[in-house]
């Protein structure tokens, strides 16, 4: 009696994404963007913009690591893409030239935003985006 009321608690898994990007081994909520750092970035290129679900979400290659965020800013919408990353590995905003550090969205020059950033890692098979959805 006590082994069937235990069957009725467990819920069935989640049916994966038909989408076959979202098909990772151990997480359906890895989302591919690339095979390589070679074929995201290309030569000279440190930011790129990736599409994940119809949201747009800016990939920053620094010294230290590639990071991912927000694609605007979160002070009034500005293209980070079109801004840059400063010597300390901040990533400044073209239009009001606010800086955010791109490994914790903190807004590094004091104005009080944030810079929603997104997990990214690189395995063996490509580079993944973790997505919320
Ligand atoms: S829009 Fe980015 S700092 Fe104002």
């Amino acid at each position: 009696m006590k082994y069937i009321k235990l069957l009725e608690l467990i819920k069935p898994l989640k049916p994966l994404s038909a989408n076959p990007k979202r098909q990772t081994p151990n997480n359906m909520d890895w989302y591919k963007i690339a095979e390589s750092k070679e074929e995201l970035f290309g030569a000279g290129v440190d930011m790129v913009e990736v599409n994940v679900d119809d949201k747009t979400i800016l990939v920053v290659r620094v010294a230290d690591g590639m990071y991912a965020c927000a694609s605007k800013c979160p002070h009034a919408g500005a293209r980070m893409k079109e801004g840059y990353v400063d010597v300390q590995g901040n990533l400044v905003c073209p239009l009001h030239k606010y800086r955010f550090d791109v490994k914790t969205g903190r807004n590094v020059s004091g104005e009080g935003y944030f810079l929603k950033r997104y997990m990214v890692m690189q395995k063996e098979d490509g580079i993944y985006i973790k997505w919320q959805g």
